[in-house]
């Protein structure tokens, strides 16, 4: 039997961004927070090289603006970008109230005295501002935040939860045009249940998931940003797709990360012939940008005929690697690389969505009771290229602005009542699950070759011409099929990436992370690419 259940706020995903929003609510609303794996199953756990933030005298605000700017290939939005760095020191101090373990500076920097903690570099930035736990940053964040989370008795942690749609009132043909709450299944009972709520936050991270090498877990599948577009919510920059320049290249390393700190501490990017490359492309070298610095390697690997190119850090004091970056050191080891000794074979992998659910400066979407927070989010910090470390901050810093907003509103709203249970009657059980696997299989291979780092006019016809083949077949299956966790996700990367294609398509330039053949040059002016649905509730 499917069940019911109300809360004050559902939030969608619990990772840096859901948690954070749910603990900087106060503790009388009873809040959930879902996800569809087991808790940890988001890229925030996975985060290694830190958060940006200006946290020492030398930097500045405006120069962590600059940066920012200048990675963004001209298309951040400025007040979105003044309004994240601004917030940048509050957050870090809420994250060591927390009590984070960031790594502490030992010993102690005399130029900064009374700054307890390292910072180090990363692509892009100016000065050290990248604050970080080693160099596995993510997982000492979400840890904390979930110790915390669990001491709060009004927070429910529901994992094996997917949320299938969201409930909006044009969606019950009810008067009005608020988010009621989601749909979900839940994987134990196989049940859809329906959760009603007065609020619905959608922090469900990025869509990385969409191409065959990835850095990112499992779950990148974009459900955020496909809800909220059949909800009638605008997206913008799909087209933005950023490629991290570095992850392990071994065929059994599945998508392992070697963070950008290893070249702030020094790394360099080489040849197999032991020749330094970077330079040629950019000035900064190893720490231009992410988006020059993957093209480059794309470029050297395509000219050469390679399969990988190589990070060196060996020159630096073996005990400085292994204690910098013990994470990456284990890691390789058990691939029978030893880092302090021997380059890392590296490939580029899809690592980040730029673009989003188009969010205001409360992370409010189109749909009023309906916010998106995190990489599912766009709020305009990041322009054509995510600065490195710019993510994880912007989870912060929206988490918090969303829950003030929450709460100036709480007195207005309340929970809804009698939400019709979700519709099972007209579907069976699948006996046709591996074209379900067929399918996840094709789209993530035809993106990987057509929407990649060098795209064409041609490619993307192609990419778009298949997808839109495969949403057709998926929706069949949607229609007459029991939902479960592969086919929700199947059929929300297909609407993902047909979004994506689409922004490219119309994007007639090269900016940033988007480079085509066709319009090798960037055009004059910067726009965004916002799509409207033909739903569209704003
Ligand atoms: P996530 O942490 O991805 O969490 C998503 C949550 O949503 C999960 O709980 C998931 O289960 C849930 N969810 C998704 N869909 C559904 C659904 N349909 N129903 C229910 N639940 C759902 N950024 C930095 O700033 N610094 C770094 O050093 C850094 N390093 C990185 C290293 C790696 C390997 C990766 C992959 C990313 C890194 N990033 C980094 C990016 C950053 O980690 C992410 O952008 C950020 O963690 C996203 O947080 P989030 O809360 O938005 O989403
Ligand atoms: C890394 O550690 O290189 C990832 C940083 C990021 O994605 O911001």
């Amino acid at each position: 039997m499917s069940q019911h259940f109300q809360h004050d706020v559902l939030v969608i995903g619990s990772g840096a961004a859901g948690l954070s929003l749910a603990l900087t609510l106060p503790e009388h609303l009873r809040i959930a927070v879902l996800s569809k794996g087991d808790l940890a199953n988001g890229s925030t756990f996975w985060a290694q090289g830190g958060v940006a933030a200006v946290l020492d005298d030398t930097d500045t605000v405006q120069s962590h603006v600059e940066d920012t700017l200048n990675a963004g290939g001209g298309l951040c939005h400025e007040d979105a970008v003044r309004f994240t760095v601004e917030h940048s020191r509050e957050a870090i101090q809420w994250l060591i109230d927390q009590g984070v373990p960031f790594t502490r500076d030992e010993p102690a920097d005399p130029d900064h005295p009374g700054f307890e903690f390292h910072l180090t570099r990363e692509g892009g930035h100016s000065h050290r501002r990248i604050i970080h736990a080693a160099d596995a940053t993510g997982a000492a964040i979400f840890k904390t935040l979930l110790d915390q989370a669990r001491l709060r008795p009004n927070i429910e942690l529901l994992e094996q939860r997917v949320a299938v749609d969201l409930i909006t009132e044009p969606r019950l043909g009810i008067e009005g045009d608020r988010c009621l709450g989601a749909y979900v299944l839940n994987r134990t009972s196989g049940e859809v249940d329906t959760f009603g709520s007065r609020f619905t936050v959608l922090a469900t991270g990025g869509a990385a998931k969409v191409y065959l090498y990835t850095s990112n877990p499992d779950g990148a599948c974009g459900d955020g940003i496909a809800m909220a577009w059949r909800s009638g919510c605008r997206v913008a920059n799909l087209e933005f797709n950023q490629f991290h320049p570095t992850c392990l290249y071994h065929p059994q390393a599945k998508s392992f990360l070697i963070t950008e700190a290893l070249r702030g501490e020094g790394a360099h990017l080489k040849l197999p012939n032991g020749e330094r490359f970077m330079h040629r492309f950019d000035p900064r070298g190893e720490l231009a940008p992410r988006d020059i610095v993957a093209r480059a390697i794309d470029h050297e690997m395509k000219r050469l005929g390679i399969d990988c190119v190589y990070l060196d850090i060996s020159h630096q004091p073996s005990t400085f690697i292994k204690t910098h970056f013990p994470t990456v050191y284990e890691r390789c080891l058990e691939f029978s690389i030893d880092i302090t000794q021997e380059a890392i074979p590296v490939v580029p992998a899809a690592h980040y969505t730029c673009g989003g659910v188009m969010v205001d400066g409360h992370g409010r979407t189109d749909v009023p009771g309906l916010y998106a927070i995190g990489e599912t989010s766009f709020t305009g910090l990041h322009g054509a290229n995510r600065m490195a470390s710019n993510s994880l901050l912007e989870c912060f810093v929206y988490a918090r602005s969303a829950s003030q907003d929450i709460l100036s509103q709480l007195q207005r709203i309340t929970i809804p009542s009698a939400l019709p249970s979700w519709d099972a009657s007209q579907v069976t059980d699948s006996d046709e699950d591996v074209i379900i696997a067929h399918n996840w299989d094709e789209l993530r291979r035809f993106m990987w070759d057509y929407v990649g780092i060098v795209r064409t006019n041609k490619r993307l016809q192609r990419a778009q011409h298949r997808v839109r083949l495969l949403l057709d077949e998926i929706d069949e299956f949607y229609s007459n099929y029991k939902v479960s966790r592969d086919l929700i996700e199947l059929r929300n990367l297909a609407q993902v990436a047909e979004l994506m294609i689409r922004s490219a398509m119309a994007r007639k330039e090269s900016r940033g992370l988007h480079y085509t053949l066709d319009y090798p040059h960037m055009l004059p002016e910067a726009l965004d690419t916002i799509l409207v649905p033909t739903t569209y509730a704003g």
